[in-house]
């Protein structure tokens, strides 16, 4: 049995690795998340079959356990909204945290006595309830019921403080052998407010970067959960999803050239106004705009069209009739690609997920890095739904909160086209220079709606 225990689990840390790997590419992304569901659910069976028997009650447990998982994860996966997965991902990513907290309230008075167990299971609980309430304040910031940082006076030094006294207390706890229910329960709730402490702070826009970093927090809350139970499957699940969130966490920073210490105590995306100007529009030169009928013109009778998709155009929900124009220029002559920014939209490869449901070509979709130097030999760019992405003040403007940022350096191509609604900031809340560009004309309206009207005139031509 034991071992019939352990190949279940080998299987599961195999799929586990495998099914990551193949998320890394679009084209096997689904079924590399199929795999790792699999190896999970071997796992989870391999346990229930092949474990000893603590009680028979412990089956009507775990499977009452399963069944209301299931039916809570199915629908609300099911049900969820592009735009709001990292909600989604926020909250599954809490309950995580949640559990490795749970493991260590419910082991410590069974492991009285046994130091290395103590130790792995104040470091899950800390961390698990760390993960926990952060991820819960961060779904509040994300889902806008909490939309303003709160800095309590010199709260980067209350933190830390905070968190030197919460890390003295659980080492004193294993050093000092008390089993005491009190203190446990005391370091539990210290850990929690720690976590509120942690994420309140933060602006809005950085919300992604900490739900990746409290994700590599309960991955490494599940690991510790794996030494204490000499498990393997939890040991290299929570590493993998530790290291994952970290990696992910700092290419994200990258990707907006910030360090991650700007992240947590920086004061990024708080809806100022920022300093290009303020939003009146008087003081930054007159806005052109560019009818449907020009625009169609325009773009039929162009060489090369680049489209920078962003967060509007998954508000629209407009990939399907992007595809479509794109298949229609293409038909005329047109050459189309996509330049995607790494942080375009609100979650890692929300453009890339976006463009692949309209079964956009993967080649299509172009990286930054490689789109720039392109840019000038294109005739037409046209921004769907993005704004801070291709935000000149990123590159021209030192006390601007984006300074720094690579951006898509679309003012270099002939022609520009922002749609967007109106004249509203994006997430990092500053005004843009470049709907002020003489070369620059807007195409105002929702994205689905206007771009429906494009392709019917287009068609006209
Ligand atoms: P944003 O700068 O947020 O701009 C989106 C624009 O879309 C808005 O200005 C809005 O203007 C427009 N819009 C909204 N609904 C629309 C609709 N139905 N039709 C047409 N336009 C619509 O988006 P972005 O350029 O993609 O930049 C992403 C931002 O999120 C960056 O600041 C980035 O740093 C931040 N961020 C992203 C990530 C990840 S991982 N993606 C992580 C951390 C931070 P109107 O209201 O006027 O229409």
């Amino acid at each position: 049995m034991k071992a019939l225990l352990e190949i279940s689990y080998l299987i599961g840390s195999i799929t586990f690795i495998i099914g990551l790997k193949m998320m890394g590419n679009a084209k096997t992304a689904r079924q590399g998340n199929r795999i790792a569901a699999v190896g999970m659910t071997v796992a989870i069976l391999g346990t229930i079959i092949f474990h000893e028997v603590v009680s028979p009650i412990i089956y009507g447990l775990i499977i009452t356990a399963i069944v209301l998982g299931t039916i809570a994860g199915w629908t609300t996966a099911k049900t969820v909204q592009m735009t709001k997965i990292p909600e989604l991902v926020s909250m599954f990513n809490g309950t995580g945290g949640a559990c490795a907290a749970l493991i260590g309230l419910s082991e410590f008075g069974k492991n009285q006595g046994n130091i290395s167990a103590l130790s792995f299971i104040m470091a899950g609980l800390v961390i698990g309830s760390i993960s926990f309430s952060g991820s819960i304040i961060a779904y509040l910031k994300l889902s806008g019921k909490l939309d303003k940082p709160i800095r309590l006076p010199s709260y980067n030094l209350i933190n830390n403080l905070f968190f030197m006294a919460v890390v003295a207390f659980a080492v004193y706890m294993v050093a000092s052998g008390t089993s005491s229910v009190v203190m446990l329960w005391l370091l539990f709730a210290a850990a929690l407010t720690y976590g509120v402490l942690f994420v309140l702070p933060i602006g809005g826009a950085d919300m992604p970067v900490v739900i990746s970093l409290l994700n590599s927090f309960t991955g490494l809350a599940a690991a510790f959960g794996g030494f204490l139970y000499d498990n393997k499957v939890m040991l290299t699940g929570g590493i993998l999803v530790g290291s994952a969130g970290t990696l992910l966490t700092l290419a994200m920073c990258k990707a907006m050239n910030r360090p991650l210490s700007n992240v947590i105590f920086g004061a990024f995306g708080e809806g100022s106004a920022g300093a290009v100007g303020s939003s009146d529009g008087q003081t930054k030169g007159s806005i052109k705009d560019i009818s449907v009928s020009d625009l169609a013109v325009l773009l039929n009778y162009s060489k090369s069209v680049v489209v920078v998709p962003g967060y509007g155009l998954a508000v629209a929900q407009a990939q399907h009739i992007v595809h479509e124009l794109e298949k229609l220029l293409e038909e005329r002559g047109v050459e189309v690609k996509y330049a995607i920014h790494p942080v375009a939209g609100r979650m890692p490869g929300h453009m890339n997920v976006l463009l692949a449901e309209s079964n956009v070509e993967y080649e299509k979709l172009v990286e930054m890095e490689d789109i720039n130097p392109l840019f000038e030999q294109t005739d037409v760019v046209l921004v769907i739904g993005a704004n801070d992405v291709v935000n000149p003040a990123a590159k021209s403007d030192p006390t601007s909160p984006i300074y720094g940022m690579p951006i898509l350096e679309v003012d270099k191509a002939k022609h520009v086209i922002m749609n967007k609604r109106g004249m509203s900031v994006g997430y990092a809340g500053i005004d843009n220079l470049l709907f002020y560009d003489p070369k620059c004309s807007m195409f105002f309206g929702d994205a689905k709606k206007v771009l429906t009207e494009l392709v019917a005139e287009i068609k006209q031509l």
